[in-house]
């Protein structure tokens, strides 16, 4: 059977936004900037974004519409090695374990739309009475390992429909709804009382952080810029590896991260108003997933309109969730179906089969959880975003660049060549040292020898990528 292609190009793109789009914008990425000097960090941020992200999600599109296969094939089959097979086959790894976690908090999320929506009808939602015990009660054992299988049945059937009726038929309705609903959410939010300190609190300029803090924030900023952009996990080959005809891959790209970028922005500008309006001090909650679920469900039962206002944050927070944990299924799937032949049902069983369990696992064991959410997926996306980086600047060399600039134009042929050498020798560097930050390695060794360090890498780079297939 003929492998599936996106029906449209708006499809692909909504897609790939859909992916982008999710937990990390509405929940995480707001409560960064607050915490780490609110507009200062978004200019940093936006700066990572432009300069490794953009360039990052090329080079793993440029992998998938290459190869027209998902990353363990498409590795094998670039390289002509059995050996890159393996490494693509890290994604697969990558794909369930950010389902393991994901697909839980998808399940406390659609518990808290559910509880608001039947409140709809009549009466208050249940976290309405006391917001930190209901959080409590739910996001732990067995209510959260029930929610959690009901949110990956739900992406399971998506995912099942295929990559037309399925991914691109549910995101084409999705992120629409997402983006029309936050709208509607900030310019209600914008009205209510002391809306004002909200904005000053999300968007404060401290200039200490760029003058000061700033080796100190790459690193979570280039975390945060990965896990939004869906980078490292083979998520992007896999969805570009369903392109048909030939598009500028640069402005696709560059669509995605404006899109993705400013959902997150949207909802910092309905979260902290919202909480200011109702006097609730968003530090108090701290950032973790309460801050999500205590401060805000406190704001929202407190509010004229509560439990509707409620519905619909709680219905734009599924929606987001869904589009991106279908992303992560069809990894897993994608590498059955491709490498083995498998029918795209039994890709899907066996796959949710197997998140069934090990969201299971972490529904139970907050300790599990937070070492798979933290840890175990930070340097799961960084460590194979290096690698496919690594591939296209010196595997694929000049192909590369063909394919970069293969239907972008002259801007692509004159973007091509630097973009090569930043995915082959730039960003790998970056993130290696935002990794070794990670992991608390002291990587501040001072300015010159910085740049001394720069400067031999790059000339070994130069030396290294005169290989017969590249362009230097
Ligand atoms: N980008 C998603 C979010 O911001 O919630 C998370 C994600 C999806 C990460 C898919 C990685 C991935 F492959």
């Amino acid at each position: 059977m003929a492998r599936e292609t996106w029906a449209t190009r708006l499809g692909f793109i909504l897609a790939a936004v859909g992916s982008a789009v999710g937990l990390g914008n509405i929940w995480r990425f707001p409560w960064q900037t607050a915490e780490n000097g609110g507009s200062a960090f978004l200019v940093v941020y936006l700066g990572i974004v432009l300069l490794v992200g953009v360039p990052g999600l090329l080079g793993e599109f440029v992998i998938g519409r290459r190869a027209n296969k998902s990353p363990v094939g498409a590795l094998r089959e670039l390289s002509g090695s059995k050996r890159w097979g393996f490494v693509g086959a890290f994604s697969v790894i990558t794909g369930l374990s950010l389902l393991s976690f994901y697909s839980v908090v998808g399940g406390w999320i659609l518990r808290y739309l559910l509880e608001s929506g039947a409140a709809v009808l009549g009466g208050n939602p249940a976290y309405f009475t006391n917001p930190g015990q209901y959080f409590g009660g739910v996001s732990a054992g067995t209510d959260a390992a029930l929610f959690h299988l009901l949110f990956l049945g739900l992406t399971g059937l998506i995912v099942l429909a295929g990559i037309r009726k399925g991914i691109e038929l549910g995101t084409k309705v999705m992120m629409p709804a997402v983006l029309v609903l936050l709208l509607a959410l900030a310019g209600w939010a914008a009205t209510q009382p002391n809306a004002a300190a909200g904005y000053a609190f999300f968007l404060r300029f401290d200039p200490s952080v760029i003058t000061e803090n700033f080796f100190a924030i790459l690193g979570p900023a280039a975390g945060q810029a990965l896990f939004t952009l869906s980078l490292g996990a083979g998520t992007m080959v896999t969805y570009s590896s369903y392109l048909g005809e030939d598009r500028s891959l640069p402005l696709d790209g560059s669509a995605i991260a404006v899109l993705n970028t400013s959902v997150g922005v949207i909802t910092g500008l309905v979260v902290f108003p919202l909480l200011f309006s109702q006097g609730i001090d968003p530090t108090a909650t701290g950032t973790g997933p309460g801050a999500l679920f205590v401060g805000l469900a406190g704001a929202f039962s407190q509010l004229p309109a509560g439990t509707l206002i409620a519905t619909t944050f709680f219905a734009v927070v599924t929606l987001a969730a869904l589009s991106s944990s279908i992303s992560m299924l069809e990894i897993p799937v994608a590498f059955l179906v491709d490498e083995y032949g498998v029918s795209r049902r039994a890709a899907v069983l066996g796959m949710a089969g197997i998140v069934a369990v090990t969201g299971t696992v972490c529904a139970f064991n907050p300790g599990i959880f937070s070492f798979v959410a933290g840890t175990l997926v930070n340097i799961l996306l960084t460590t194979g975003l290096v690698a496919f980086l690594l591939f296209v600047g010196w595997v694929m060399g000049r192909d590369a660049i063909e394919e970069f600039s293969s239907g972008a134009g002259s801007l692509g042929r004159r973007l091509g060549t630097p973009w090569l050498f930043a995915v082959g020798v730039v960003l790998p560097l970056f993130l290696v040292f935002t990794l070794l930050t990670h992991f608390g390695v002291d990587t501040n060794i001072g300015f010159w020898p910085t740049v001394g360090l720069t400067v031999v890498a790059s000339v070994a780079a130069f030396l290294g990528l005169r290989q017969p297939n590249s362009v230097v």
